[in-house]
């Protein structure tokens, strides 16, 4: 499953006819899968295209994209594989977020571990 919410660029995956993964178009901070599809989440620029500043408006879209991983991945031991250009105002968001904080709506059912 990849996920985009440009429907251009979904056009443009569709068209290359990668077998096995299906595309679709979809925003990453607003899912329509069931909670706990996936066993894991792999991210490859998009935090990066939504962490764009340090805006109040950006950092609830991204706290929204964080609960939102969290929430699709299984809770048996989901992992979240994130490529990033890692700003210093993206390493802060991802390292508040996953100590449980930022607005993170899942620290009291789930353990979160770490690794940069
Ligand atoms: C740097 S590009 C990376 C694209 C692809 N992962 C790659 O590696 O080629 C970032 C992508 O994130 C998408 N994006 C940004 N915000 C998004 C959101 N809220 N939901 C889904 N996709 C989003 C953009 O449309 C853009 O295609």
């Amino acid at each position: 499953m990849s996920i985009d919410f440009e429907e251009a660029v979904i056009k443009r995956m569709k068209n290359k006819g990668v077998a096995g993964v299906e595309y679709l178009v979809m925003d990453a901070t607003a899912m329509s899968f069931d909670s706990g599809s996936f066993d894991y989440a792999i991210d490859k620029g998009t935090l990066d295209a939504l962490c764009s500043d340090k805006s109040p408006e950006t950092a609830s879209r991204v706290v929204a994209y964080f609960n939102e991983i969290v929430r699709v991945l299984s809770a048996k031991g989901g992992v979240y594989i994130g490529v990033s250009l890692l700003q210093d105002f993206v390493l802060d968001s991802l390292v508040s977020f996953f100590q449980g904080g930022m607005g993170n709506t899942h620290s009291e059912t789930n353990t979160f571990d770490f690794r940069i």
